[in-house]
């Protein structure tokens, strides 16, 4: 499929869900208020790969990002509120620990770069279509 749409509506804050886009995880995350504001105080100085939070969303309470690991392409953990999301609050990698913050930008760890922001659109406010 080119694209894939995802129904919002349902996930509550702080909760996150995983859709399948071109054969790849797709992490969308229902942010809280204090995960956009870690995400908003991160500095630019302390950042591998410099974004700000606010070029990575299009509305800040959405976080969708690729779900594969920018080192080796493993799928990091987090999406579960039991998951183990390192020190950042975002996501861990298992594989050689790299840890991703609230804004899904790398931050500890051998992964070079941020994970990927793919291309999104919302089709209203309870759904999206990636792709
Ligand atoms: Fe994620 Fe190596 S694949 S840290």
């Amino acid at each position: 499929l080119a694209s894939s749409e995802a129904e919002i509506g349902a996930i509550v804050e702080g909760q996150a869900v995983t859709i399948m886009w071109r054969g790849k995880p797709v992490f969308i995350r229902h942010r809280t208020a204090a995960e956009i504001q870690e995400a908003r105080a991160a500095l630019m100085s302390e950042l591998k790969d410099p974004a700000t939070d606010q070029s990575r969303v299009q509305r800040d309470a959405w976080l969708i990002v690729i779900g594969i690991c920018t080192h080796l392409g493993c799928v990091p953990l987090g999406q579960k509120p039991t998951d183990q999301r390192g020190d950042y609050g975002g996501w861990f990698c298992p594989c050689h620990g790299s840890q991703y913050d609230t804004s899904g930008r790398i931050r500890k760890g051998p992964a070079p770069t941020n994970l990927v922001v793919p291309t999104y659109t919302f089709l209203s406010d309870t759904k999206i279509r990636v792709g």
